[in-house]
C-alpha cells in the first residue's frame, strides 16, 4: 500500500503534472484534493501534449481519477475539459469519480474575482480569474453549493433562486456592475445538462479512497499550486485561497494522516512565479530572459509570462519542513544547459544588514546572498542515464539536496514522460 502525496515546493508550475503522470504507471488511483481550474498541469508523451486543469493527471493512463471533497469545480470548464479528453479516445466517465461534497465555482464567483482585481488596480493579486477565491470564501462562509446539492433538483432550484438574488444585489450595489445580472432559470437548465453527464461519476469519495487504502492499493495525491501559494504559509496576501500543503491532502480527500506513506516534493531547478507578490531571487537581466526562453515559461492556464529567477534554497528548505517532504523530484535541469555560472540563494540580507538562513515571516526588503557554482555548458536534454549526467550537474543537485535537507529521487531532463531518471523506483511503493 502506498499513499504518496505530490506537492509543489515553490510558487507552482514545478512540473507536478509530468511527475504524477510518470508515477501513475504503478498507481491504482490519483486524487486531486484542493484548488480548481486555476491549475494547469502539463503532460507530454509521444507527440501528444495535454494540459489538465481540473481532471487528475491519472486519467491519461485510464487510472481511477478522483476529485476529492476539497476541490472547487467550475462545471462549465470541467465538462469542456472532459469532452476534449473524450475526443482523444479516453474513456473519462469510466475512470472519473467526483466527490458529492466538492464545492462548485459558480458564474458569479468568476465575475467577482475579475471585478475585485479591477478594483484593486496596481495592488491586484494577479489571480487566474477562475473564481477560486470567491468560491472558497462562500465555502468557509457556509454559503456554497456542493456537487451533491445538484442531486435534489427541486431543492437546488430553490437555493439557486435565493443565492442568485443575493449575488445580483451584491454585484449591482457593491461593484456597480449592471452587466452581471444572473438568471437562476438559465443556470438551472445549464446545470441540469451537466448533471446528466456527471451523475454516474458522483460518489462518496472518502469511502472509495479508504476502500482503496484498506485493499492495499497505491494512491497518488496530486497537489495543485505550490507551497508558497498556500493561504496560511505562503506569501500572503499574494496566495491562492486553499491550503496547498501536503497536510491538506488528508482533509481534502477524507483519509487520516496515519495512512500517508511519503511526500514527494516537486522542485524546479530554478524559480518561477506567475502573478504579483514578493520574489527575492527574481532576475530582470539577460539571465532571467534566458531562463524564460529556454524554459518556455508561460503559464499553462492563462498564458501569462512567468517571472524567473535563481534557485532559492531558503524557500525550498521551508517547503521541506512544512510538507514533511521525504524526497525531491528536480525538474527542468536541461533549461540550465547554457549558463556559465549558476547561483543559489543560501541566505537573505535584511535592510539592517543582518543575514538570515531560515525563511522569514516577511519577504519585504530582503536581498539574496548567493552561492555560485559552475554550469555544465553542454546539452543534457533528454538524458535518461544517471552516469551520463555531467559532473557539474551532479554537484548542483548534491548542493541543493544538502541545503534543503532532502534526498533527490527523481531527475527530469525534458518535458516528456520518458525524459526522466527515477532513482530506485521501488522506494515509492513499499
Ligand atoms: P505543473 O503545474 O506543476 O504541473 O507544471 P506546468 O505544467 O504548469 O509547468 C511545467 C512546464 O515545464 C510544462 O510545460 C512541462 O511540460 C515542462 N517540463 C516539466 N519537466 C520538464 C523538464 O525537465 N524539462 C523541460 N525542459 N521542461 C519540463
Ligand atoms: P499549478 O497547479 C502557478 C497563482 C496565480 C495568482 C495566485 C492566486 O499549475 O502549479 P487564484 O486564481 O488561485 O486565486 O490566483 O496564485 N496561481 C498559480 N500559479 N501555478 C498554479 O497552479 C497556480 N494557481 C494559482 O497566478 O498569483
Ligand atoms: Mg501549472
Amino acid at each position: 500500500m502506498a499513499c504518496l502525496i505530490i506537492v509543489g515546493t515553490q510558487w507552482g508550475d514545478e512540473g507536478k503534472g509530468k511527475v504524477v503522470d510518470l508515477l501513475t504507471d504503478r498507481a491504482d488511483a490519483v486524487v486531486r484534493y484542493q484548488g480548481g481550474n486555476n491549475a494547469g498541469h502539463t503532460v507530454m508523451f509521444g507527440n501528444q501534449t495535454f494540459i489538465l486543469h481540473m481532471v487528475p493527471s491519472g486519467i491519461l493512463r485510464e487510472t481511477t481519477s478522483i476529485l476529492g471533497n476539497g476541490v472547487v469545480i467550475d462545471l462549465t470548464a470541467f465538462v469542456k475539459e472532459i469532452n476534449e479528453l473524450e475526443q482523444t479516445g479516453i474513456d473519462v466517465e469510466k475512470h472519473l469519480r467526483i466527490s458529492d461534497r466538492a464545492q462548485l465555482v459558480m458564474p458569479w464567483h468568476k465575475t467577482i474575482d475579475r471585478l475585485r482585481e479591477q478594483q484593486k488596480g496596481k495592488s491586484k493579486i494577479g489571480t487566474t480569474g477562475r473564481g477560486i477565491g470567491p468560491a472558497y470564501e462562500d465555502k468557509a462562509g457556509r454559503a456554497g453549493i456542493r456537487v451533491g446539492d445538484l442531486l435534489d433538483q427541486e431543492n437546488f432550484r430553490n437555493r439557486l433562486e435565493e443565492i442568485v438574488n443575493d449575488k445580483n444585489k451584491i454585484l449591482k450595489q457593491y461593484f456597480d456592475a449592471d452587466e452581471a445580472s444572473f438568471s437562476a432559470e438559465e443556470i438551472f437548465s445549464e446545470y441540469a445538462d451537466y448533471l446528466k453527464k456527471l451523475k454516474p461519476c458522483i460518489v462518496d469519495t472518502p469511502l472509495l479512497i479508504n476502500q482503496f487504502v484498506e485493499d492495499g492499493k497505491h494512491i497518488l495525491f496530486e497537489g495543485a499550486q505550490g507551497t508558497f501559494l498556500d493561504v496560511d504559509h505562503g506569501t500572503y496576501p499574494f496566495v491562492t485561497s486553499s491550503n496547498t500543503l501536503s497536510g491538506n491532502a488528508c482533509v481534502g480527500s477524507g483519509i487520516g494522516p496515519t495512512r500517508i506513506t511519503g511526500v514527494l516534493g516537486i522542485v524546479k531547478a530554478y524559480t518561477t512565479r506567475v502573478g504579483s507578490g514578493p520574489f527575492p531571487t527574481e532576475l530582470f537581466d539577460n539571465d532571467g530572459k534566458l531562463l524564460q526562453s529556454e524554459g518556455n515559461e508561460f503559464g499553462a492556464t492563462t498564458g501569462r509570462p512567468r517571472r524567473c529567477g535563481w534557485f532559492d534554497a531558503l524557500l525550498v528548505r521551508q517547503a521541506v519542513r512544512l510538507n514533511g517532504i521525504t524526497s525531491l523530484a528536480v525538474t527542468k535541469l536541461d533549461v540550465l544547459d547554457k549558463f556559465d555560472t549558476l547561483k543559489i540563494a543560501v541566505a537573505y540580507r535584511k535592510s539592517n544588514g543582518e543575514e538570515c538562513e531560515n525563511f522569514p515571516g516577511s519577504l519585504e526588503n530582503v536581498s539574496p546572498v548567493y552561492h555560485e557554482m559552475p554550469g555544465w555548458k553542454c546539452s543534457t536534454a533528454g538524458i535518461v542515464e544517471y552516469d551520463k549526467l555531467p559532473s557539474e550537474m551532479l554537484a548542483y543537485l548534491e548542493k541543493i539536496s544538502e541545503l534543503v535537507a532532502a534526498p533527490v529521487s527523481v531527475i527530469s531532463t525534458g518535458p516528456k514522460r520518458e525524459e526522466t531518471i527515477v532513482l530506485n523506483p521501488d522506494q515509492f511503493w513499499d
